[in-house]
C-alpha cells in the first residue's frame, strides 16, 4: 500500500526527533513492502520565520491530503514574547482544531528496561506501569474567550465546555477502559469549577452505556498526589485540556522521561487525518546537538500506523523494535541512569538511537506482543 505522511518537523529538536522516526517508517516500508510518500511542512516559529504566520493555509492544505501527520515539536525562547495568535504555540493548537482532533491519546508505559530510570520507590512501581490519558485537545481554557482589560491590569481565560465536546471525549475514554482493565477515572475540580461539574453530570449519564467499565471520579490536584503516590490505581484517565497537559507531563516522568512517550490526536476524521507527535516540547537547549531522544517520535510513529493507517502488525515490529534496542543496553542521556547497575548501557545519540531501531526493524522476527 501506499500512503502519504504529512511531516512537520517544527522547531528545536523536533527536526531532529521526526528525521529519525521517517528513518523508522521507511525501515518498516521496505520490510513490510509499503510505500511512503513524506510531505515536509511548516508549523510554529519555523512557519513564522518562512511565511509570517505560524499556521500557513498551505500547511493546513498538505495535512489535509495526507493519511496522518507526523510533529516534531514547536516553540523556542526566539518567539517568546510575540502577540497571541503569533505565537508559535498557536500554530499547533490551530492545526489540532482544524483537523479535528479532539482526542488526545497520551500512553504512559514503562518499558521494564527503563524501570531504574523512574524516579519513584521500585515497590511503587512494581510489575510496570501502564496508563492511558485521554485529554480533551479542541476545547476548554485553551481555546476559550480571553482578554485583557482595557487598562491591562487584569486578563481573563475562559473554561467552557459543550456536553457534546464532553460526551465524545469520555466515549473515548470508556471505549479506551473497555478495551484495557476496564477502569475509568474522571478527573476534574467539581468542587469548584461550574464547567467540572457538566463532566461529571455527563459522565454519570453514560455509565449505564458501559457496563463493563468501573467509572470513578477524582479532584485534579489528589490526582496529581495520587500519581506519585500510587500509580498503578489508574488504568485510563479521562480530563480535560488544562488538566490533561498537566497530568501526562507528570505521568511520563513515572515511566523514566518524557523522552519516550508518544501521542495521537484524533477526531472523527470528517476534517482530516489524525496527528501524531512526541508529548515532549521542543527543548530548544539541545537542538541540533544530537542529545534528544528519539524514541517518543518514533513511537508515535508506531502509533500513526496503528490508528491511521490501520497496520497493527507494522506498529507492533517497531514497537518491538524500540524496546530490543533498549533490551540491548542503548539509551539516550536522558533514560540513561548513572550507577553500577546500570554498567550494561551504552550512551548514544540522537541518530544512532534512531538508525539503531532502523536497524532493528529490519532485522527482527516478527513480534509476539503490542507494547503500547
Ligand atoms: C503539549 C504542549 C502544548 C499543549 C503546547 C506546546 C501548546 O504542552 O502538547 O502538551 O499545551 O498542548
Ligand atoms: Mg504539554
Amino acid at each position: 500500500m501506499n500512503f502519504t505522511i504529512a511531516t512537520i518537523p517544527g522547531d528545536g529538536i523536533g527536526p531532529d526527533v521526526v528525521r529519525e522516526a521517517v528513518a523508522c517508517l521507511e525501515a518498516v516500508g521496505a520490510r513490510f513492502g509499503h510505500g511512503f510518500s513524506f510531505v515536509p511542512t511548516l508549523l510554529g516559529g519555523a512557519a513564522l520565520d518562512a511565511t509570517g504566520s505560524p499556521l500557513p493555509a498551505e500547511t493546513l492544505k498538505v495535512c489535509k491530503a495526507a493519511d496522518a501527520v507526523l510533529l516534531g515539536a514547536v516553540g523556542g525562547p526566539r518567539w517568546v514574547g510575540l502577540g497571541g495568535a503569533h505565537r508559535p504555540e498557536a500554530g499547533l493548537l490551530g492545526i489540532r482544531a482544524a483537523l479535528g482532533a479532539w482526542a488526545n491519546l497520551r500512553p504512559a508505559l514503562m518499558f521494564p528496561e527503563l524501570a531504574a530510570a523512574c524516579p519513584l520507590r521500585p515497590e511503587l512501581v512494581e510489575g510496570g506501569l501502564d496508563l492511558l490519558i485521554v485529554r480533551e485537545l479542541t476545547g476548554g481554557i485553551y481555546f476559550g474567550e480571553r482578554g485583557r482589560s482595557a487598562d491591562g491590569e487584569s486578563a481573563w481565560d475562559t473554561e467552557r465546555y459543550s456536553k457534546p465536546e464532553i460526551r465524545r471525549l469520555l466515549g473515548v475514554g470508556f471505549g479506551a477502559a473497555a478495551k484495557r482493565s476496564g477502569r475509568l477515572c474522571v478527573v476534574d475540580k467539581a468542587n469548584v469549577l461550574e464547567s467540572s461539574r457538566l463532566w461529571r453530570e455527563t459522565a454519570e449519564a453514560m455509565r449505564s452505556s458501559w457496563p463493563g467499565v468501573e467509572l470513578s471520579f477524582m479532584y485534579v490536584d489528589n490526582c496529581a498526589m495520587q500519581l506519585v503516590r500510587n500509580p498503578r490505581q489508574f488504568d485510563v484517565i479521562a480530563t480535560s485540556n488544562l488538566f490533561g497537559d498537566i497530568l501526562s507531563d507528570e505521568a511520563s516522568m513515572l515511566t523514566g522521561s518524557i523522552g519516550i512517550l508518544a501521542s495521537a490526536s484524533l477526531g472523527d476524521g470528517s476534517l482530516g487525518p489524525g496527528i501524531y507527535e512526541p508529548i515532549h516540547g521542543s527543548a530548544p537547549d539541545i537542538a541540533g546537538t544530537d542529545r534528544a531522544n528519539p524514541l517518543a517520535a518514533i513511537l508515535s510513529a508506531a502509533l500513526l500506523l496503528r490508528h491511521s493507517l490501520h497496520l497493527e502488525a507494522e506498529a507492533r515490529a517497531l514497537e518491538a523494535a524500540v524496546r530490543s534496542v533498549l533490551a540491548a543496553g542503548l539509551r539516550t542521556a536522558d533514560i540513561a541512569t548513572r550507577g553500577g547497575a546500570a554498567s550494561s548501557e551504552r550512551i548514544v545519540g540522537t541518530h544512532a538511537m534512531g538508525a539503531a531501531v532502523a536497524k532493528a526493524v529490519a532485522e527482527a522476527d516478527r513480534p509476539q506482543r503490542n507494547q503500547l
